[in-house]
């Protein structure tokens, strides 16, 4: 990283005791500054609508590394605690901003330094928030705003936000998260798809019958019940993280793997998508959710599995399957490329595991040793902690901070690929609202609907 050009920046942190900024946040900081990724000049700045110390934020920043490591280096602490400044900020209150200001202007300390602005609060905030940062002139070239999904909840309130926040910030000031795309596989995706060219010739509809990914999760919804109860796996994960994946996989490699190209190719891959339907469609919820969001009435999905299609002859008839659940028998988020084999009951396989075993595997039909002519299938596995065993492991949000430090927005979902993924889905989104005649209740810690 060239640390002149990213100019130690100033962080600012909205919402910095928040569960996502103690889950991810915070760890993913302290990792890089103890590794001297970024510069230890550089500022951290965390908001709250409470008074808050300094000392307070230290602590919590110590017990989220403990939580997330098991053990804490006490020389980078000290490290944040000199690098830390709070206010106390109502996103309400318009002086609050003038208080920012001032403070920035000293944590400068002479320098024009870059300010990113993280938006770790819900996101009925970010609007107001952004609003405000515009509104007493924090929005100059030197600012980013650094945005969490969800962005919006459907095509109307995407638009909403995207109009919003465009009166104030340029495109290329905003850095939507999708956490998935920065995971170390899922940027190897591409690189696999770029320097394999044994591969090109197959990356096609005569070749493939179908894709299949795949974000399980054993957790139920932690507690966040006013979160879920607006949101819903559709809307969590399948219109974020995994049609992100889904156009990494599939979509035109760029000529060149520059930012605007690839923001490009999604988006002709996310146009050529076909609409959600009810009929490729199924959902679920898991047995104890109803109790733990206290509504007994609540049809909220925390499993989905839907089956889209693609309008482009390269894709014309491949079945794309995005599947998500909470409360499953297993955590495991994978891309599974199904390769057509006419005449064998077998199928070549290639699968990407994102998480957790992270790897890359093809299934291979093979004969088995004996005297018989007996076939099977054995995989040939890149296993990550085998082949990298020795390589720094960096977390996604690390990546997240190190990319929006150095301005590259390649692994960052822009506004017009958030609009057709939302665009893609809301037929379904519309159906889904009316009813939950469909919802089919399953197990915790089961299969899914599939299962019960
Ligand atoms: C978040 C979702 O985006 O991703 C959560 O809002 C989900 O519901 C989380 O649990 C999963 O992320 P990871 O990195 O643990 O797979």
């Amino acid at each position: 990283m060239n640390q002149e050009k990213a100019n130690d920046p100033i962080l600012v942190i909205f919402g910095i005791t928040g569960d996502l900024s103690k889950r991810k946040l915070l760890p993913a900081l302290y990792h890089l500054l103890r590794t001297g990724s970024i510069s230890p000049a550089t500022k951290i700045i965390g908001t709250s609508r409470h008074d808050l110390t300094t000392d307070e934020v230290v602590d919590t920043f110590e017990a989220s590394i403990l939580a997330a490591d098991k053990e804490c280096d006490p020389a980078t602490i000290e490290l944040i605690r000199n690098s830390l400044r709070t206010i106390k900020l109502d996103p309400s209150i318009d002086e609050d901003y003038q208080l920012l200001v001032s403070l920035l202007e000293k944590c400068d300390e002479g320098k024009k330094r870059d300010r990113i602005f993280y938006m770790s609060v819900p996101s009925t905030a970010f609007g107001p928030i952004i609003q405000q940062l515009a509104k007493v002139g924090l929005n100059d070239s030197r600012s980013k705003i650094l945005i969490e999904k969800p962005f919006g909840y459907d095509v109307d309130s995407a638009a909403k936000l995207i109009e919003t926040i465009n009166t104030g910030f340029n495109e290329e000031q905003v850095y939507r998260i999708d956490h998935y795309l920065a995971k170390e596989t899922a940027q190897n995706l591409l690189a696999f798809r770029m320097h394999n060219p044994i591969f090109k010739p197959l990356w096609n509809h005569e070749h493939i019958r179908s894709i299949h990914i795949r974000a399980l999760e054993s957790i139920g919804i932690e507690g966040r019940a006013n979160f879920y109860e607006q949101t819903g796996a559709l809307r969590d994960l399948i219109q974020s993280h995994l049609m992100q994946l889904l156009s990494i996989t599939l979509m035109d490699l760029p000529e060149d793997m520059d930012s605007k190209d690839i923001h490009q190719a999604k988006q002709v891959f996310f146009e050529g998508l076909l609409p959600a339907t009810t009929t490729d469609a199924l959902r679920g919820q898991y047995a104890s959710y109803k109790e733990e969001v206290s509504n007994p009435d609540s049809f909220v999905e925390t499993y989905c599995r839907i089956r889209l299609r693609h309008s482009s002859e390269r894709w014309d008839g491949v079945e794309l399957i995005l599947e998500t659940g909470k409360g499953m028998n297993e955590k495991t988020t994978d891309i599974t490329i199904e390769f057509r084999t006419p005449g064998v009951r077998r199928r070549n396989n290639l699968v990407f595991r994102i998480q957790p075993n992270e790897g890359i595997s093809l299934d291979l039909i093979v004969k088995e040793p004996g005297l018989e002519d007996k076939m099977t299938h054995e995989a040939l596995d890149l296993r990550y902690d085998t082949v990298f065993r020795d390589y720094m492991h960096v977390d996604a949000y690390e990546r997240v901070l190190m990319d929006v430090i150095r301005g590259d927005q390649s692994l960052f979902a822009s506004a017009a690929e958030v609009m057709s993924t939302w665009k893609v889905l809301q037929p379904l989104i519309d159906a889904w609202n009316q009813n939950g005649e469909d919802l089919k209740i399953y197990a915790s810690g089961s299969k899914g609907p599939h299962d019960n």
